[in-house]
């Protein structure tokens, strides 16, 4: 090999790799920064709040606290039987047995026990970010012979929904305290195959008579407006809830 081809490999050895590196380092700080311009325009970071919230708002709406892993034993008392109709509300999903179904927020899993053998031929994804939630989940599992229940750890930001698409996605008491709402969303409508529809369970923020704290409540008003910020198309609301509402959204 001559001198000149010599000195140009050398070249290629020594300064591309560190080039790659370099470029690669400034890519990742490009994502990190894009990310949290991101976070400044979607979100704002108010001092003076409620203090059942974390004093982050999201068009407009303050954020929720997440109801810790300690009160699992209020998600499953007697009284939701009537004050939250759980049959009327599985009636009312309009599930086929091949559906995938996914629970996000799913708690002890109260609905997604319930949805399961309408589902034989699909799964349910019992998605939460508290293992201890996922951990009570699965004992029930064990116990019920629930098969088609799988337990999915999200994140804060990431529902982690598998890719061989949800048919529905159901969201009880729980999208209020979703800490980054617009991620997780968005990381739903992915998971969600055309045509796929998000129903949504809120308290009814409207009514004074709802005896539940303001931040653990939505209008409906605002609900249409986040879905909507995501793509989603508001399909119906039904009615049939004493305290909640049911919201239908499509992915078009
Ligand atoms: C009030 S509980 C409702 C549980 C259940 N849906 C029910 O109706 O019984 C809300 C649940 O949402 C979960 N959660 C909060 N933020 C979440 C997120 N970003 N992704 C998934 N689950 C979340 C909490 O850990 C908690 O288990």
């Amino acid at each position: 090999m001559g001198k000149r081809a010599q000195r140009l490999l050398t070249t290629c050895i020594l300064i591309i790799p560190v080039s790659l590196n370099w470029s690669a380092c400034r890519a990742t700080q490009a994502s990190g920064q894009a990310a949290a311009q991101k976070q400044a325009a979607v979100y704002e970071q108010r001092a003076k709040h409620d203090p059942d919230g974390i004093g982050k708002f999201y068009l407009g709406r303050e954020i929720a606290h997440v109801m810790g892993h300690q009160a699992a034993g209020w998600l499953e008392r007697p009284d939701r039987e009537e004050t939250e109709l759980p049959g009327e509300v599985v009636r009312n999903l309009q599930l086929k047995p091949a559906d995938n179904v996914a629970d996000i927020g799913a708690g002890t899993g109260y609905f997604t026990f319930r949805i399961s053998p309408l589902v034989p031929r699909g799964k349910v994804y019992a998605v939460d970010i508290q293992p201890e939630m996922l951990a009570l989940i699965e004992q029930r599992k064990k116990k019920s012979g629930a098969n088609n229940v799988v337990t999915v750890q999200g994140t804060e930001a990431d529902p982690k929904l598998p890719a061989n698409g949800i048919d529905v996605v159901l969201m009880v008491d729980a999208y209020h305290e979703f800490s980054y709402p617009r991620e997780m969303m968005e990381g739903i409508v992915r998971g969600l195959n055309p045509g796929g529809r998000v129903v949504l369970i809120e308290y009814r923020g409207e009514d004074p008579g709802v005896p539940i704290k303001r931040l653990h409540k939505m209008t409906q008003e605002q609900v249409r407006m986040e879905m909507t910020a995501v793509g989603l198309v508001w399909k119906e609301t039904r009615d049939f809830l004493p305290q909640q509402h049911f919201l239908v959204f499509v992915k078009p």
